[in-house]
């Protein structure tokens, strides 16, 4: 299959490049670079022996878009560009909803010019907003109480796509909610490498492994939580992007959706004794004040993806971990 993935010199997309180019399909990036950089190409081909064709083209900019539609005959779109700092979506609202919604449309837009009717979406667990359980399924209520702009657009976006689809019987649509992305490939040849200050608590460790920031801050340790810090579900992307690869080739005409999860939640003080094993040195932390909007627990069921496409994750937490510490060794020299 001939495949566009947006976002795709991304951390996720560029994992989910890997994957696809292994299981024999022909893959083209488009990506804006505000986020990741060109020389992720020549890594992909590195690991797979193919450099994909590069677009550098924003989403937004609708003219661009369609000439990428226009130059190529693609099957399918993987969709991951988007901006992703929910701190930051709070502080730019309208920047996220322009960018991640603003975008998206152009996108559907093209895909309907050019009759591309298979699309994979990146959402997030953060479409779930506050729930009573913390174990997650597809089919709770989404889009009530999310706590950022971030996870209303992805919210949103899950919603265009379900009208897109309603309005067109053969458009096939599969919406992967991932939950706590860590890891790389295990060449260590790709990997997260967010431009500025990262987000999540995985940059935040490797930044403290490699003495870039001198302490790991640890967000509060009164949650109600067998050790007090929260619990999330760490999903190695290499896993992650083969979902990817088993939901495209197994679309069908709809929306399907799934929770891309271990199913296992870790606490933050467990991801720090992990990461101190695997290195094999103490990781320096300190208890800090809570985080505004963290909560105390939740995972994923990811029963459905596993009954429904034959996927489950096959990677740990010390992994990924693993993994990590190659691509900073990596990218030390
Ligand atoms: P990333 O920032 O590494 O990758 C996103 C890519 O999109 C970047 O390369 C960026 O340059 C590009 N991009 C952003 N806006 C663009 C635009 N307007 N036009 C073209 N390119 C644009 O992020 P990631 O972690 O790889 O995330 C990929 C997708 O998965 C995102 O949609 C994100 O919201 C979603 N997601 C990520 C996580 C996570 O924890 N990493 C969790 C759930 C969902
Ligand atoms: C994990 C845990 C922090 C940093 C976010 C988005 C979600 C999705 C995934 C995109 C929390 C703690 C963190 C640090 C810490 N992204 N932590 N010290 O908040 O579960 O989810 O990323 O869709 O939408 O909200 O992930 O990695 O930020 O935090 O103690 O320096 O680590 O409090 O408990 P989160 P995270």
């Amino acid at each position: 299959m001939k495949i566009l993935i947006t976002g795709g010199t991304g951390y996720i997309g560029s994992h989910a490049a890997v994957e696809l180019i292994t299981a024999g399909h022909e893959v083209e990036i488009l990506d804006n670079l505000c986020n990741s950089k060109r020389d992720v190409l020549g890594k992909i081909e590195e690991i797979t022996g193919v450099e994909p064709k590069f677009y550098d083209v924003d989403l937004r900019d609708a003219e661009a878009l369609e000439r990428v539609f226009e130059e190529s005959d693609f099957e399918a779109v993987m969709h991951f560009a988007g901006l992703k700092a929910v701190g930051e979506s709070v502080e730019k609202p309208l920047e996220y909803y322009e960018n991640n919604v603003g975008g998206t449309i152009n996108l559907l837009e093209c895909m309907e010019a050019y009759a591309v009717k298979k699309l994979v979406f990146s959402s997030s667990a953060t479409v779930y907003g506050v729930q009573e359980s913390p174990e997650y399924t597809e089919e709770m209520v989404t889009g009530l109480k999310i706590s950022s702009p971030y996870g209303r657009t992805k919210a949103m976006i899950e919603e265009i796509i379900q009208d897109v689809a309603q309005s067109d019987p053969e458009f096939e649509a599969t919406i992967l909610r991932y939950f706590n992305p860590i890891g790389n490939h295990s060449s260590g040849l790709i990997g997260e490498d967010p431009n500025g200050t990262p987000n999540n608590l995985m940059p935040f460790i490797t930044k403290v492994a490699t003495g870039e920031i001198p302490v790991l801050a640890v967000f509060g340790n009164d949650f109600a939580t067998s050790d007090g810090t929260c619990i999330r579900d760490y999903i190695h992307v290499v896993d992650l992007a083969k979902g990817h690869v088993i939901a495209m080739e197994q679309s069908t005409p709809g929306v399907k959706i799934y929770n891309l999860g271990s199913g296992k939640g870790t606490s933050v003080m467990e991801m720090v004794k992990l990461f101190s094993r695997v290195s094999g040195k103490n990781l320096p932390y300190k208890v800090v004040e809570r985080r505004a909007g963290d909560l105390a627990e939740f995972y994923a069921n990811p029963s459905k993806a596993e009954r429904e496409l034959g996927w489950k994750v096959e990677l740990t937490v010390e992994d990924a971990m693993r993994d990590t510490l190659k691509y900073l060794q990596e990218n030390e020299q």
